[in-house]
């Protein structure tokens, strides 16, 4: 079956198309629009504006790419949520209007479990512990029986990648600010930070505000390459605090965190010692990006998961454990 998946929860607006068969993925094109920034951070205005004025041209642009007109597609998949009301909008109605035009079935899926889904698939994953680690979220997951998301841990706070936009943001930096820290930090060193682990649980606004308030007292790679052994330590810590609870022997990084190479060295140190099955999703696939939606709708179409999208508003707020429940 072939999924046209359209994603548009925060700063990048998507359309990715995938063919389906018996679990197995092929990728038929991924096409991605991004906002940036010089300085400063985004705004929902600006995120809505982005999204309508490239939605229907990056999805044009995605069909022709994957070689299918829109009569091939089989299905609609899109981002209901969660994310800025504004990006979510502009790609709920556009789902629906190709839905009604066209008479082809839409789901509408959550966003953080998408993040999770084109890993599991991609990757044949069985039994995973996911770190979940983006703008918004940072959470350790599994997925029960194909049809429950279970949180075992998270940010008491604010999410990782937000910290580090923000750390970015004070340094004199735009957005994405991840990357930015990640280039800074290869050249730093270690001074200590705070670290603050509660169980599976984790704080993060203590050793942000500590970083800022280092800024004109240490060297800018350092506070970012202090800043990423702590936090990232602290995850990892709380990650493996996890795995042993469950006794699961497969992880995975997912979201648009896990681009960041130290935080992925340091899990795979982590599962090696524990004698686990470190899976490395590719890049393309850990920011935002709507081949991943296309396979969440896939799981949600396999499993049942159907919703009446037509009666569902859009959910800026929407914990993974009821990723499943769109009403
Ligand atoms: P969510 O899934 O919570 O809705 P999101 O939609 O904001 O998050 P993602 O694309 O999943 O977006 O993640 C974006 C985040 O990833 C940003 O905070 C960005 O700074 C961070 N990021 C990007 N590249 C890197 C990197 N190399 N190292 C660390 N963080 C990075
Ligand atoms: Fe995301």
């Amino acid at each position: 079956m072939i999924i046209l998946g359209l994603e548009g929860t925060a700063h990048t607006i998507s359309c990715g198309i995938v063919e389906m068969y018996r679990d197995k993925v092929k990728i038929l094109s991924n096409k991605k629009k991004m906002i940036t920034t010089k300085e400063g951070g985004l705004t929902p205005t600006q995120i809505g504006e982005h999204h309508a004025e490239h939605i229907k041209h990056i999805t044009e642009t995605a069909l022709k790419e994957s070689k299918t007109s829109v009569k091939d597609i089989d299905l609609i998949s899109y981002s209901h949520g969660p994310g800025f009301g504004n990006g979510l909008n502009i790609v709920n109605i556009f789902a629906k209007t190709l839905s009604k035009k066209f008479s082809i079935p839409v789901i509408g899926v959550h966003h953080g479990a998408a993040h999770i889904l084109i890993a599991k698939y991609l990757l044949n994953i069985r039994d995973a512990i996911y770190l979940y680690v983006s703008g918004g979220n940072t959470q350790i997951i599994s997925l029960e029986k194909n049809t429950r998301f279970y949180v075992y841990g998270e940010t008491e706070d604010i999410a990782i990648g937000n910290a580090l936009d923000k750390l970015a943001r004070s340094l004199g930096y735009g957005f994405p600010g991840g990357k930015i820290i990640e280039e800074l930090a290869k050249k730093g060193s270690y001074f200590n930070m705070p670290y603050t682990v509660k169980g599976m649980d984790i704080a993060l606004s203590g050793i942000l505000t500590f970083a800022i308030n280092s800024i004109g007292k240490h060297r800018k790679e350092d506070i970012a390459f202090s800043f990423q052994e702590h936090a990232f330590a602290m995850i990892t810590e709380t990650l493996e605090r996890a795995m042993a609870y469950t006794n699961k022997k497969e992880v995975c990084v997912v979201g648009g965190v896990a681009l960041n190479n130290r935080l992925q060295e340091m899990v795979r140190i982590m599962a090696e010692q524990r004698d686990a099955k470190y899976h490395r999703l590719d890049k393309e696939f850990l920011g935002d990006n709507g081949a991943m939606i296309a396979v969440a709708g896939y799981h949600y179409y396999k499993y049942g998961f159907k919703g009446d999208v037509f009666k569902a508003k859009i959910k800026s707020r929407w914990r993974i454990e009821d990723a499943f429940n769109l009403e």
